[in-house]
Parts: structure tokens; sequence; C-alpha cells
């Protein structure tokens, strides 16, 4: 399966969805390795003035990453935006991302993000400027509507396809929603039979099952999987697998999990430095510590340890362990039932450990 985006061509139809805080430079290529087809970049304002902080200039930070490389903008003012789309084509981007969708008090206070859908003429504005002004494709991410009794998302998606925005990521929630309850896909199977360009569906996605039913019930071109990947950044294997062949590709190994993990912590350190990189390592050990219950025991531990150094040795240690309970296992299955049963045995224990 593969859509399209302007002359890019996605080979893979599960892609990470943009998510402030987690989808760092670090995460979107750990993601991009296990098969994501795309992976947004954290979003970033169209403020420029506000571009000089840490924080905005991690964001904008591309180096070695796979193409095509996705920035999201967040802003309000088309003629912004639309220098910030240019601006950060010449750093890198490959496709802009236009937010529309996040719910959060301090984005929609602001009037960005969902609180753009009550707005549909600027939307209009907003996205021809954009598009006019980008020398790279533009996709816009929305949620189906401000709340239930104003849902506009296959207006929008109109809207949209005429500015020539190339493809429309839809959370199947409104704002009023922000992220209660079930997504619904209803709105989306619409949006799929208004748009006239890709659309990529979102909205409580965690399985290749659930990705396959999506996909068939709304008739969208892809997959955007966010809170799904927390811990589990390997799902992008298994359902771009599944999609693709109808199976789930044979599980990863508690090793190659281990192995997956702390090369994840090693990415983190470098980018963020260690003071930054050991608190946001924090995050993700959380969880995929979740994942797993055998390292509960060492969750306060890697909490609590200060230094990058004190961290990944703890982190090699819970994972280490985790591998050598696997493997313990598989020597009693050898034993019992032969060398012939030793592939059986090893797989059916790293199905248990596969959280996918
Ligand atoms: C921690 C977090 C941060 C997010 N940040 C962004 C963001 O920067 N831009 C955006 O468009 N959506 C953001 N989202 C929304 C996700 O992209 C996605 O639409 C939402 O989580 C629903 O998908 P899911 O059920 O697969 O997680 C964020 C979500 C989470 C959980």
């Amino acid at each position: 399966m593969s859509f399209s985006i302007g002359p890019w061509q996605i080979a893979r139809a599960a892609v990470l969805a943009p998510m402030a805080g987690v989808t760092d430079r670090p995460f979107r290529i750990l993601c991009r390795q296990l098969g994501a087809g795309l992976a947004a970049s954290e979003m970033i304002t169209a403020d420029q003035q506000l571009w000089q902080s840490r924080k905005s200039r991690q964001r904008m930070n591309h180096e070695g990453e796979p193409e095509p490389r996705v920035v999201q903008l967040a802003g309000n003012d088309p003629a912004q935006l639309a220098e910030a789309a240019r601006v950060n084509a010449d750093l890198g981007a490959q496709i802009i991302d236009i937010n529309m969708g996040c719910p959060a008090k301090k984005v929609y206070g602001k009037l960005c993000g969902s609180a753009l859908l009550g707005d549909e003429a600027l939307v209009g504005r907003i996205l021809d400027a954009v598009v006019r002004g980008s020398p790279v494709p533009v996709t816009v991410k929305i949620r189906t509507g401000i709340d239930r009794a104003h849902i506009n998302a296959p207006r929008i998606s109109r809207i949209a396809a005429e500015a020539g925005v190339r493809a429309i990521a839809v959370h199947g929630r409104t704002r009023a929603d922000f992220y209660e309850g079930e997504a619904e896909y209803e709105t989306l199977r619409e949006v799929c039979a208004a748009a006239g360009i890709p659309v990529i569906a979102n909205g409580d996605i965690d399985s290749a099952v659930k990705a396959r039913a999506v996909l068939d019930s709304t008739g969208a071109n892809a997959v955007m999987l966010g809170r799904a990947a927390h811990g589990t950044p390997w799902i992008f294997r298994d359902v771009n697998a599944f999609l693709e062949n109808g199976r789930l590709p044979p599980p990863l190994l508690r090793s190659e999990i281990r192995d997956i993990i702390l090369g994840h912590l090693e990415a983190l350190y470098v980018f963020h430095g260690e003071t930054h990189g050991v608190r946001i390592a924090r995050k993700h050990l959380g969880w995929y510590c979740q994942q797993h219950s055998q390292t509960a025991s060492f969750r306060p531990a890697l909490m609590a340890a200060e230094s990058s150094s004190a961290q990944f040795a703890l982190a090699a240690q819970c994972f280490g362990q985790w591998v050598r309970h696997e493997n313990n296992k598989i020597r009693v299955v050898e034993q019992a039932d032969g060398a012939d049963e030793k592939r059986c045995g090893r797989e059916s224990h790293a199905q248990e450990a596969h959280p996918g």
C-alpha cells in the first residue's frame, strides 16, 4: 500500500503522528527505521520571534532524518505561516504540515490549532497563502470539527483541496472531545468521499487489525498512529506488513527490543544533551517498562537516575535481565522438547514478549 503527497510516493501507509514532546528527531528516525512511512516534527510556531529558543531550534534540526522530512507549523496568520513554510523548506523540510487539530489551551487560546476550524474563511486564506508561498507540498491536520454540533471536516477538506493542499490527516474527534471517548470514523468516510486528495485516518488506531478495519470502513489512503507508538515504535513494522500482505511479521526477539531501547536512549542523550536527554528518556523508559511487566521492579530506579550513565546502565541491566528471562525459558523448552522444538519455543516466548 502506498500513497502520494505531491511528488512524494510514500511506500508505507502507516505514519507517525506529530506529538509535541515526543516526536523529536531521535524518535522520528527510530519510527522511520521501524517502518513508519512518514514522521512529522513536533509543531513549530510560525512566529519567528520565538525561534531563538532551544526548543524551537531543536525542532528544526533534521540532520540524518530520512526523506521526505515533514515539518508541522502552528499559527493563524496566513502571511506569517507562508513565510515560516518557506524558511523551513530552506532548512530542510520537504513537506509542510499545518496544524489545525491541536486542542491544547495554549494553542487553542491563541486561535491556532483546532480553533481555526471555527473560521472556514480563515482556513481558506491560510492554506491559499501557504501553498502559494511554500516551495514544497503542503498538508493539513485537522479534527472533525469544533464540537459535535459543528462537524465540518468534509467542508474543510474541500477547502484544503481547492487551495492545493496535497493530503489531509483527520483525527476522528472534535476539539470539544479533547481526547475523551472513542474516535469516530464515519466523518472520516465522508471526508474521503469529499476531499479528492489523499486522506490519512487518525485516532485510536492501536493495532494492525484496527488499521486495516479503519482503512476499509473509511476508504482512507493511510493511517496515522500516535499514542500507540509510545513504548512500541516497532508497531509500524507490524501494521505495514499486515496492510501489505495480510500477515504479521515474525515477532521481534527480546534481545532485538532491548537493542532498540538502548539505541534510542543513546540517540536521546546525543541529541538533547545530558540534562534534557535524561529527562526525556525517563518518559520513554516509563512507556517501555509499561509494555513489559517483568521490568516493573526497575522502574523507580530508572525514574530516579540523574545522569545518562546511571540511567543507561540501569536500563541495560533491566532489559538485559528481561532478555535472560526469555533465554532461560527457551533452554527449558529445548531440554524438554529437543532441538527441533527450539525455534517454536523461541517464537512462542518472543510472541509473549511482543507487545504490538
Ligand atoms: C503528547 C501528544 C502531543 C501531541 N502533539 C501534537 C502536535 O504537536 N501536533 C498535532 O497536530 N497533533 C498533536 N497531537 C495529536 C496527535 O497527533 C494525534 O492526532 C492524537 O494523539 C490522536 O491519535 P492517536 O489516538 O493515534 O494517539 C498530540 C498528541 C499527544 C498525545
